[in-house]
């Protein structure tokens, strides 16, 4: 077909051809406990399983490799001392360019790993507790995951850009009583005072920590509370710490993601199937090679950083990169300084970074060499064929594969791509389902759609990475996920298979929305709009955006006598600043006299976003709203907003 891209030819994949792929696949398939029992085995095991999957869609449960017993951390550091002890782990580039980089050997990660566990031990962390981790992207960020896997210890990462009150929310809802963090974080030179946010997010009612353990990384003045902050190195140790042998289905970590209603859930995800699913998959679609340096840029806040920094490269022996900086410091030239000073082989990014660096030329690109790289990844919400092009043509020119990964936190793994050096590529498209993955597209009857199609993308069998629950709310996992087609996970996605079998995500269809690659709730944001003492109602939409993808569209009204100036706009942008943090920040606020709702009171979104969206010859339906004249005035408001 024309759309497709040929895979560059000189770079076969290196154990898997595109009918190996096919065999492969369709055996996972027919024998999914058989394939999935052959995939553990790249895992140590205290008590090798011999279960595969045992799951059901209805009711919801879900287990893999129930009778086996392992440790990720194990997996991750320990079995490698011996065959690969001196290879480098992790490479760690800081924010700025002029401090020294750091390589530790998979033998120092497992010295600072033990220091960690021993950190955590000494201030009261104990199995099965939970470690909320606000940190920066930095080396202590990693070692605190895996010293938490280590003594079975559930970890809770918070992104670092997240506000006080959004930090404290995470720390109530799963009850944590321990947090690890910095003193502060910089991104770009900008000093994020991660300790006093700490602090400001435990005097939050209902915030019950005994211990923060705080790592000194920029040697900021902080306040630190007697008894309960506790500087790293003054209570790490040497002592040895043996990994906890956990049930595969022992809760590995927590990681909070935002859905279409209320506030934001614990998806939480276990230690086998989930240890397999990052060890396959990075195998599979990164085609690691052994001595090359890996580099994902995501940070450790989110899904990506978990899966693609931490668990699956270094399961696999891997050398990974981790990134303390931000594309455009000291200029947009950034990446592909780093790229050239550690030699990268793979590259793994966001659409969002990729369509910024476009915008400001390929001067920063050509002026270095880029000869290191091989490969080229995608991730986090869909890439538009123009920014696929120049990420192929410009950055990679035109010889490194593109794979564009299609996933979700819930999903713990890749799910939809192609094996780079197997399969011919599509620009915008993801590809072609991972081992296991049985995807369908519904229509919004839940009516089967087969062939070459476009509807609502369901997954109809478990696959090992799957979350296991939202934490401490079965039921509200349960309804998010598997109620609106029954018998089937909903991914919330919509997509079009075309007759090549190749999956083209095209964005959300709930009220989610994807801002520069980060998930945001159009609920959250609205509950943080309406806090404010001048604001009656608000409601919110994604709009597209150049480089953020969608950028958030937010329709205000005031309390009686209140008028929508300036400065209110700008008070309102902090404010959603403060409650949840600067990713969410308003792109646009409109202030309006009403919102369009039905007689019933319900608020009729797809006329704000086809008004946010600058689209009015295909509004629909208006005659039921309430007040159809509104209309009028909110496109009027829009146009000279
Ligand atoms: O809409 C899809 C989009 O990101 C959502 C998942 O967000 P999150 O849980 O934060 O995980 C992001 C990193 C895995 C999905 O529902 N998305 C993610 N990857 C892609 C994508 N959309 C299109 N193409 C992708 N490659």
């Amino acid at each position: 077909m024309s759309d497709f891209v040929q895979r560059p030819g000189a770079l076969e994949h290196t154990h898997c051809t595109a009918e190996q792929y096919r065999r492969l696949y369709q055996n996972s398939l027919a024998d999914p406990d058989r394939f999935w029992l052959d995939q553990a085995g790249r895992l140590d095991w205290f008590v090798a399983p011999r279960t595969g999957g045992n799951w059901s869609y209805d009711p919801v449960e879900i287990k893999w490799f129930e009778d086996g017993t392992t440790n990720l951390c194990h997996n991750a550091v320990d079995r490698h001392l011996n065959a690969r002890g001196d290879q480098p782990a992790i490479i760690f580039e800081p924010d700025d360019p002029a401090s020294p980089s750091r390589t530790l050997s998979y033998a120092q990660l497992f010295v600072e790993v033990i220091q960690m566990a021993n950190a955590l031990k000494a201030i009261g962390v104990r199995r099965g507790d939970r470690v909320t981790i606000y940190m920066p992207n930095i080396v202590e960020g990693v070692t605190a995951m895996l010293a938490c896997a280590r003594i079975g210890a559930i970890h809770s990462v918070v992104f670092g850009g997240f506000s006080p009150e959004a930090l404290a929310g995470r720390l109530t809802d799963c009850d944590s009583r321990f947090i690890v963090t910095a003193d502060q974080a910089v991104r770009g030179t900008k000093p994020v005072p991660l300790k006093a946010n700490v602090d400001a997010a435990l005097e939050r009612e209902g915030v019950n920590v005994e211990s923060v353990l705080v790592i000194r990384h920029t040697g900021a003045d902080i306040t630190m509370a007697e008894g309960r902050d506790h500087w790293f190195h003054a209570v790490a140790s040497d002592d040895d710490v043996p990994c906890e042998p956990m049930a595969a289905e022992d809760p590995l970590f927590i990681l909070y993601t935002s859905g279409s209603t209320g506030k934001p859930k614990g998806v939480l995800h276990t230690t086998g199937g989930y240890g397999v699913w990052a060890a396959t998959t990075f195998h599979y679609i990164f085609d690691y090679r052994q001595g090359e340096t890996y580099w994902c840029t995501a940070d450790i806040g989110w899904v990506t950083g978990h899966s693609y920094i931490v668990y699956g490269p270094l399961m696999n022996g891997a050398t990974s990169l981790v990134f303390e900086g931000v594309p455009n410091h000291p200029d947009f030239g950034r990446f592909w300084d780093v790229v050239d000073k550690h030699q990268v082989n793979i590259l793994y990014t966001a659409p969002t970074a990729i369509r910024a660096l476009m915008r400001e030329g390929d001067q920063f690109v050509t002026s270095r060499s880029r000869a290191s790289l091989r490969l080229l990844g995608s991730v986090g919400e869909p890439i538009n064929p123009e920014a696929w092009r120049w990420y192929y043509e410009v950055v990679g020119e035109s010889r490194c594969p593109i794979i564009d990964t299609w996933w979700q936190t819930e999903t713990g793994g890749c799910m939809i791509t192609t094996l780079p050096g197997a399969h011919d590529m599509k620009p915008g498209s993801a590809g072609l389902p991972m081992f296991g993955v049985r995807p369908e597209l519904v229509d919004a009857e839940g009516g089967v759609l087969e062939g070459e199609a476009e509807g609502n993308l369901c997954i109809t069998a478990s696959w090992p990475g799957q979350a296991r629950s939202v934490y401490g709310d079965h039921e509200r996992f349960v309804q998010t996920y598997f109620s609106t087609y029954p018998g089937k996970y909903f991914t919330g996605d919509g997509c079009r298979r075309d007759s090549d079998g190749y999956y083209w995500i095209t964005g959300r269809v709930d009220d989610v929305i994807n801002v520069s690659g980060h998930r945001m709730g159009t609920a959250e944001v609205e509950s943080a709009l309406v806090l404010h003492d001048k604001v009656a109602e608000a409601a919110v939409v994604g709009y597209p955006h150049d480089i953020k993808g969608q950028g958030i569209y937010c329709y205000v009204t005031l309390n009686a006598g209140e008028d929508g100036s300036e400065a209110l706009e700008a008070e309102l942008r902090q404010h959603v600043r403060r409650e949840i943090g600067p990713i969410a920040t308003p792109d646009r606020i409109q202030f309006t006299d009403g919102l369009p709702k039905t007689r019933s009171g319900k608020i009729m979104r797809r006329i704000l976003r086809k008004v946010a969206e600058d689209d009015y010859g295909s509004l629909g339906d208006t005659s039921t709203l309430a007040d159809p004249s509104l209309v009028e005035r909110l496109i009027a408001g829009r146009r000279d907003s």
